[in-house]
């Protein structure tokens, strides 16, 4: 499988941020609040709430099978050095989390983790929002690429990522 997937790079110095902070705008002008997991504080409850969404939009990505275990997340994506919960972008609607756009610090790039929106949140610009708003991790940890990889069947992550300016990469 590993040498399906798509690989995508977002170069941080030329992406059209003043295009794309129009995705910001009009979230927050229809009530849809963008902060981090840091503003709404680490704490054990926020990271379930995390898992909690992060499984229920990753059972559409193709192939994912079985996710993983509360414990085996906690493991891979906070027990990790480039865990960082400025990099965790929360979309919320009210009280509910109905977005997340996860990003780990590498040094010279920022990793996208996973990009997630609730079904019946979908099609209104929320994952461009969360991702343009979570542009300013990238410059925080002075990043020159932002990198993700998807199976080859998810045309929704892939084409908001090449809408977003990503392009092939070969890392
Ligand atoms: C991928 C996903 C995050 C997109 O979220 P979204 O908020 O609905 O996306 P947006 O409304 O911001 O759309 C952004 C762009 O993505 C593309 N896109 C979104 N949904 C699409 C679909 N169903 N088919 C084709 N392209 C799609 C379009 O290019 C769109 O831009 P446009 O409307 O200007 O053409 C969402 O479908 C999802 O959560 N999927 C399941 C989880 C997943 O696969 N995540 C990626 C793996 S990390």
């Amino acid at each position: 499988m590993a040498d399906r997937w798509v690989r995508l790079e977002l170069d941080v110095a030329t992406f059209d941020a003043q295009h794309f902070e129009k995705y910001v705008t009009r979230c927050r002008a229809e009530g849809i609040r963008l902060t981090t997991l840091a503003d709404l504080r680490d704490t054990p409850e926020h990271r379930r709430a995390l898992y909690e969404l992060n499984k229920e939009c990753s059972a559409d990505i193709p192939e994912r099978g079985e996710f993983y275990s509360f414990d085996e997340y906690a493991e891979r994506r906070f027990a990790i050095a480039s865990y960082d919960p400025r990099g965790v972008v929360i979309a919320l609607d009210g009280e509910a989390w109905i977005g997340m756009a996860a990003t780990s610090n590498h040094g010279d790039f920022v990793f996208n983790e996973m990009t997630g929106v609730r079904a019946g949140h979908r099609g209104r610009g929320i994952s461009i929002a969360m991702k343009t708003f979570g542009m300013g991790f990238a410059k925080e940890c002075g990043a020159s690429k932002v990198r993700t990889f998807h199976h080859p069947a998810n045309a929704s992550a892939i084409a908001m990522n090449r809408r977003m300016g990503f392009v092939d990469a070969t890392f």
